[in-house]
């Protein structure tokens, strides 16, 4: 299979047919259910003994995690190299320019190999389908960076900062307002998976996938609609992402048009829930989907969101690639 480029158009459709894999061996995190739900509640509780030091272990000594990054990153690519090195491996970044990779080499073949060398694949890419592809060839466990399809260790990192600053997630309501992308999807998968009530505001054109969409309301408390006023009254969490994401830069005039009253300010933080908290997976632009004074204001989690990234893909890592049990 060829890895899509931001050239071509297949990268800006939604991609929902997922085929299953074929290897029973090796576990792989593409997507939020592929653990089950006491595997993720499971999966929370490590991050957080990570995330307040009461985790010392080194399950990743002598081992190595490959990192194909065909997007641009600063946060997953940082987190999941010190990540590494805090659990006693050691990461290789891997980028299109240099890798053959980029030079039309096989997905598969790519995965092949790598899997002679490494202990686990993270990979960040345009289409879905070639994750599958890599973890379907893979025979060491393969990691989801963000796809166009879904961003799982972000909203994962995401919901380990409800547990830190709401006491848990059960309950809570979560208010997306903004473009229905990857970020959306997943927050559809945890909503669905982990019981948490999630309200999408979206403009017409740019919902969420609609299968994932369609199984989580039948599902769980997952409802879209279009005013964002709508979606955000009484949530204990207020979250969105830019209007364009990577591979989408030239649909930005247009989207900002179509977006144009889904900024999250003041006056739409005033609607949710005294105590309500504000999240963004970063990059964000002030003064498109979010205003500063929220972003930089005091309902605002962004840095701790951040870091958080660091301690749910140490326990991915650890679990999927050192051994470390899931109890
Ligand atoms: N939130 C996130 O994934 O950031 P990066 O693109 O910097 O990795
Ligand atoms: N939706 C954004 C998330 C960036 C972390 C993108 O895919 O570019």
């Amino acid at each position: 299979m060829e890895v899509r480029g931001p050239g071509d158009p297949e990268c800006r459709h939604r991609i929902p047919a997922l085929r299953p894999l074929t290897s029973p061996r090796v576990r792989h995190f593409l997507t939020i259910p592929d653990f089950t739900r006491p595997e993720l509640e499971a999966l929370l509780r490590l991050a957080e003994s990570m995330r307040v030091g009461r985790y010392a272990a080194r399950p990743l000594a002598g081992k190595s995690l490959a990192m194909i990054f065909m997007k641009s990153s600063t946060r997953t690519r940082v987190s999941f190299e010190v990540g590494c090195h805090q659990l006693g491996g050691h990461a290789l970044f891997l980028s299109p320019r240099d890798a053959q990779l980029g030079r039309g080499e096989p997905i598969e073949d790519t995965a092949r190999v790598l899997s002679r060398y490494v202990q686990g694949i993270m990979i960040r890419t345009y289409a879905h389908r070639e994750i599958e592809s890599m973890a379907h060839h893979a025979t060491v466990p393969v990691i989801n960076g963000l796809t166009d399809l879904h961003h799982p260790c972000q909203v994962l990192a995401d919901v380990l900062t409800m547990q830190q600053h709401l006491g848990g997630h059960e309950g809570r309501t979560v208010a997306w307002v903004g473009d229905g992308n990857n970020m959306a999807n997943s927050w559809i998968d945890a909503a669905r998976m982990l019981g948490f009530a999630l309200r999408l505001a979206c403009p017409e054109g740019y919902e969420p996938d609609p299968t994932l969409l369609g199984r989580a309301r039948r599902e769980a408390d997952v409802q879209l609609v279009r005013d964002p006023r709508e979606a955000v009254a009484g949530a204990d969490v207020v979250t969105t992402d830019v209007w364009a994401s990577m591979g989408q830069e030239s649909e930005q005039d247009e989207r900002s048009l179509a977006f144009g009253d889904h900024t999250v300010d003041v006056e739409l933080m005033r609607r949710a829930a005294p105590g309500a908290i504000f999240l963004h997976c970063l990059p964000a632009h002030r003064g498109e989907e979010v205003s500063a004074d929220v972003i930089d204001g005091p309902q605002s989690r962004v840095w701790d969101e951040a870091e958080n990234r660091l301690h749910v893909q140490k326990a991915i890592m650890a679990v999927l690639m050192g051994g470390e049990p899931l109890a």
